[in-house]
């Protein structure tokens, strides 16, 4: 009986099979009802005491071999199914590429902006957002009380007894300006990106946080003229070659005189009608030349230097260049949203 149960051992070892059908074969034949396992299991019965335990072990052996016997031929015609079908990898094929984000509408015009005044040698700097009372009304000739703040309605943040003291989220980044001219001395000619905040209703046309991207040039008799030359050319940097501006007399604290900047947008379509109210001109940005007692109240001596700023918002130019038509898109952070900047670089 060891002899057979030896021959059976070296038979399952040499044991093939290329389909289900054969191994169910293999398995009927040794662990089936009628299989070797059943009848070597009977014969057993009839094996003297003596030699029992050393035919037990082999037995037991035996039958579980023909168990993972079965186990490794189904495995390997699993794997070999694999093979067979189409399925199987190209390896040569090139890798899934990376998903890359994509910068925000807001950088990719704030940017633009950026490097058409870097062109002519504006520098950029930035302040905080959350400012002192100074830095955001009083030095830029907001006096206390004064009507021109509830232009600007504000967030306060803690009260104070000084313009030091009080602080607030910035309103403008007009703020920078005084920073900067606090902190140098001319010439000076920079820009300020950054977020300001306002205590405003949320709707599709404004928001209580938004962008703006404020300039400044102070130096020896820098003139209106000035002014008008370098806002002319970056109109027709962002907008294109053959845009006409125009300037209208208004008012802020911190320049005098004051100005508002349209460019000509046309009146063709039903959106043109819509976007300029009818006039054919879109308001980009406010302008002036800064005040004398802003330049005193920075340290600047107002009798030697003058000079221009200018503070324009990012949100509707990033509106109008790229068609969206609800300010609030630019703060949800939709994926499908921001997934459509993807191509711009
Ligand atoms: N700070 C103004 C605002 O938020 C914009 C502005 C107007 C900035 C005229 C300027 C300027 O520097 O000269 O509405």
């Amino acid at each position: 009986m060891l002899d057979k149960v030896q021959s059976l051992l070296e038979e399952i070892s040499n044991a093939k099979a290329d389909s289900e059908e054969q191994i169910e074969a293999f398995r009927i034949r040794f662990l089936g009802q009628k299989g070797h396992l059943k009848s070597l299991f009977s014969e057993f019965k009839n094996v003297p005491s003596e030699h029992r335990k050393e035919l037990g072990q082999k037995l037991n052996e035996l039958r579980d071999r023909a168990k993972s016997k079965v186990d490794d031929l189904k495995s390997n015609i699993s794997s070999h199914k694999v093979k067979d079908t189409d399925e199987q990898p190209d390896l040569s094929r090139p890798g899934a590429p990376a998903d890359y984000g994509s910068r925000h509408p807001i950088s990719l015009v704030r940017n633009e902006i950026i490097d058409i005044f870097s062109r002519i040698g504006f520098t950029v700097s930035r302040g905080p957002e959350i400012e002192d009372d100074w830095h955001n009304f009083t030095a830029l000739n907001f006096p206390p009380e004064h009507p021109a703040r509830d232009m600007q309605d504000t967030f306060f943040v803690r009260n104070g007894d000084t313009p030091h003291d009080q602080i607030a989220l910035r309103t403008h980044t007009s703020s920078v300006q005084v920073r900067v001219m606090e902190g140098g001395t001319p010439p000076i000619r920079t820009i300020s990106p950054g977020r300001v905040f306002r205590n405003e209703a949320i709707s599709a046309r404004s928001h209580c946080i938004f962008h703006q991207v404020e300039g400044l040039y102070i130096d020896e008799n820098v003139s209106f003229a000035d002014m008008k030359q370098a806002l002319l050319y970056f109109a027709r940097e962002f907008f294109g070659e053959k845009t006409e501006i125009r300037l209208r007399p208004s008012y802020f604290p911190f320049t005098e005189p004051s100005a508002e900047m349209d460019v000509y947008w046309g009146l063709e379509t039903e959106t043109d009608h819509r976007i300029t109210k009818g006039t054919g001109w879109l308001e980009i940005l406010g302008c002036g030349m800064v005040d004398p007692n802003v330049l005193e109240n920075c340290g600047i001596d107002s009798k030697k230097y003058s000079g221009y700023a200018f503070g324009m918002g990012v949100e509707r130019p990033a509106m109008l260049k790229y068609g969206i038509s609800d300010i609030r898109m630019f703060f949800e952070n939709d994926v499908r949203f921001l997934d459509q900047f993807k191509t711009v670089v």
